[in-house]
């Protein structure tokens, strides 16, 4: 893929810096973000041809909708991290940030003299029930009515409401995201200080993708004019959360990891301000549509992704000594 416009929105943090690497050095890249300094973001000084524009992530201006006619592809990341406690303001936050930010881009294209040729707004595979018995897919995945599961909904809805005939939309259900940001954060802590044991029983579920697969699919899915609606972005080999606990640490080099009884979950993420359904949702979902139209994962098994994830981090930030 050569010389397209791409517009990435809320690119400025995990998956939209790793899409503007990945695409960057070939195609043009506008990034829409609130804050833009005090953060380290790839800039033309890289080697990328990327520029970035402030938007609110609510209303239409000029400025960024500018960016938005005549581009070849649109991508929606923008969201409040689901990574906080779930007070009242904070849900509040979690929703309108992805509905809000959805309904702007929806209305830019709208009014755009030369629609984009393909919109892919983010989803998430969290919008599959609780699984502990059998995996979920587009096709007979069923949903729950907890909270994030409603904003999921709530999410693609808004997405599929918007008008925008002369666009391929899809939307994606991203898995946990392995690659150096995100998850591995608080992973690498966990290795450092030996604590990376199974969660819980250790039984739920655990879906992931690997950030390279993730933009390897965007593109793919970019190159197929007949590929539209919903896809679940995860490897086809899940794994229950103990397991992927002795991947990690096997992968690392850490002989040892202590377990977290559910009870210290929910103290410790009381602690440092989240919420216990993060680790302990049993995600169990697979990749079906996009394994039909014939996408091949490069990262099926979770050793390998984690790997290739730790080749880029110093040693030393998940080792103590
Ligand atoms: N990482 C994963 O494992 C994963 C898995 C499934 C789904 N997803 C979804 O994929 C998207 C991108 O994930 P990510 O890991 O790159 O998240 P991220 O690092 O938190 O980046 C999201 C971006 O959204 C913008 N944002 C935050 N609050 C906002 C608000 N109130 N209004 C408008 N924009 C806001 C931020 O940019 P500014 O502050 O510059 O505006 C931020 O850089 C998210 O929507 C996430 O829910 C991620």
């Amino acid at each position: 893929m050569n010389n397209k416009k791409i517009v990435i929105a809320g690119g400025t943090g995990f998956i939209g810096q790793a899409l503007a690497a990945f695409f960057g050095r070939n195609n043009e890249i506008v990034i829409l973000g609130r804050h833009l300094s005090g953060k380290k973001l790839l800039t033309a000084v890289d080697g990328y041809r990327i520029q970035y524009l402030r938007w609110d992530g609510l209303r239409v201006e000029k400025s960024w909708a500018q960016a938005i006619d005549g581009c070849d592809m649109v991508i929606n990341l923008a969201g409040k991290s689901v990574n906080c406690r779930y007070t009242p303001k904070n849900k509040q936050a979690i929703f309108d940030s992805r509905t809000d930010s959805t309904r702007a881009l929806g209305l830019a294209i709208r009014d755009a003299v030369t629609p984009p040729k393909v919109w892919i707004n983010a989803a998430s595979a969290t919008i599959y029930r609780h699984a502990e018995d059998h995996p979920q897919d587009e096709y007979t995945g069923e949903f729950e009515d907890d909270f994030s599961v409603q904003v999921c909904k709530k999410w693609e809805e808004t997405f599929e409401q918007q008008r925008a005939p002369f666009t391929r939309k899809i939307a994606l259900r991203i898995a946990i995201t392995l690659g150096n940001g995100g998850v591995f954060t608080p992973y690498l802590r966990l290795l450092k200080f030996g604590l990376s044991g199974r969660q819980g029983n250790g039984r739920q579920m655990y879906s992931w993708v690997h950030i390279d697969d993730l933009c390897r699919a965007i593109k793919w899915i970019y190159e197929r004019n007949r590929l539209e609606g919903v896809y679940n972005v995860c490897s086809p080999h899940p794994l229950s959360n103990k397991e992927f606990m002795r991947t990690l640490r096997k992968a690392s080099g850490h002989r040892i990891g202590l377990p977290a009884f559910t009870w210290m979950l929910k103290l410790g993420a009381w602690l440092i301000g989240t919420e216990t359904e993060l680790i302990l949702k049993s995600r169990w979902v697979l990749p079906t549509k996009l394994q039909d139209a014939g996408f091949i994962f490069r990262y099926t098994e979770a050793e390998d992704a984690i790997r290739s994830v730790l080749e880029k981090i110093p040693r030393r930030k998940y080792h103590l000594f």
